[in-house]
């Protein structure tokens, strides 16, 4: 007798009786405990135990059986109920694990009640909670946290990570290499280096230290495409922000070719320009070196809405606008 043929039995008062039949598990038990005992006493064990001139107790090895898959069919009868709601559940115990997946690290965050450095998870036998709900938002280039700032205003999960961290919260890690499973993020937001125009550190990984106008900027930035492509869920979307740049009388059209890049691994769902206001070529200055030197003030940045193809992807059906 094991687990599966107890749900084997609770399936066939299912057939008999519908959802009625939890009803019936006192005596889904009561038939299981006369089988389990009928197999306890012909098993080798038994027979040993005879051997030795000791009596086998069936009662006493039924009880522990019992107590372990009393619990567990219960689990299984709840889960099916929760699941044709499209909901989930997890016994509580389990979300007090370490190195859990990213949904159900998901439901720690939500439920994890945080004194200050420490932190407590209520007890509960089973959580049940809304998968869809269950978003995670990664930024692999979070700087001094933005996004993470953003997403818990708004309540979504967001794991942040950078190469030299500007935030308690965010994760020290080359880009190149997300420490995340295939398939597990729900959105990816970067606003990566635009090219070598700022400092952001020493560190010889910083592909913000390699200028836009030589190649292997393009090529870096492709191999954090790889990674953003391997985490992301089939059919979910990446958000990349970037700028072109206008340096000594020379433009290179870092967006474009950074988009080209982009094509290979996701396809386009829109190109937003972002408008930049309040910023610091927004001056008097910035404008008396526009006309001096004839270059325009880059005024906005892009925004590359794109989307990990899905295996199932179909025809596109177009929406018709009355
Ligand atoms: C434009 S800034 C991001 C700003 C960020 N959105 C914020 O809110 O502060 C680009 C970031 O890329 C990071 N970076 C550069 N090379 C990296 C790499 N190989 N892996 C991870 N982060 C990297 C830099 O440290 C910098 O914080």
């Amino acid at each position: 007798m094991k687990l599966k043929d107890l749900i084997e039995m609770y399936e066939d008062k299912r057939r008999q009786h519908g959802d009625k039949a939890y009803l019936y598990i006192s005596e889904i038990f009561e038939e299981a405990r006369e089988e389990y005992k009928e197999e306890y006493l012909a098993s080798p064990r038994a027979q040993r135990l005879r051997a030795e001139g000791k009596v086998p107790d069936a009662e006493q090895s039924w009880k522990p059986f019992k107590g372990a898959n009393f619990e567990k069919l219960i689990l299984y009868i709840i889960r099916q109920e929760i699941e044709s709601l499209n909901l989930k559940c997890v016994p509580g115990n389990l979300l007090g694990r370490k190195n859990l997946p990213i949904e159900l690290s998901r439901v720690y965050y939500n439920l994890v009640i945080k004194y200050g450095r420490f932190s407590v998870l209520p007890d509960a036998d089973l959580v049940i909670y809304n998968p869809e709900t269950c978003d995670v938002v990664v930024d692999p280039m979070a700087g001094s946290g933005t996004t993470v700032d953003v997403c818990k205003e708004e309540g979504r999960e967001v794991i942040g990570y950078d190469l030299t961290p500007k935030h308690p919260e965010i994760i020290q890690n080359n880009a190149r290499n997300i420490p995340l499973p295939d398939k597990s993020a729900d959105l990816v937001f970067i606003d990566s280096p635009y090219g070598d125009n700022v400092k952001y550190s020493e560190n010889p990984e910083d592909i913000g230290r390699i200028s836009c106008e030589d190649e292997r900027f393009y090529h870096e930035l492709e191999k954090v495409a790889i990674e953003i492509h391997r985490i992301l869920k089939p059919g979910k979307v990446m958000a990349w922000l970037i700028g072109d740049q206008w340096v000594k009388k020379n433009f290179t059209p870092v967006g474009f070719k950074l988009y080209e890049r982009l094509t290979k691994y996701f396809e386009t769902v829109d190109l937003i320009c972002v408008v930049r206001r309040g910023q610091s070529s927004h001056t008097g200055l910035w404008h008396y070196r526009a006309k001096k030197n004839n270059f325009y003030l880059r005024g906005f940045k892009y925004l590359f809405i794109m989307r990990k193809p899905a295996p199932s992807a179909g025809k596109i059906k177009w929406a018709k606008y009355k």
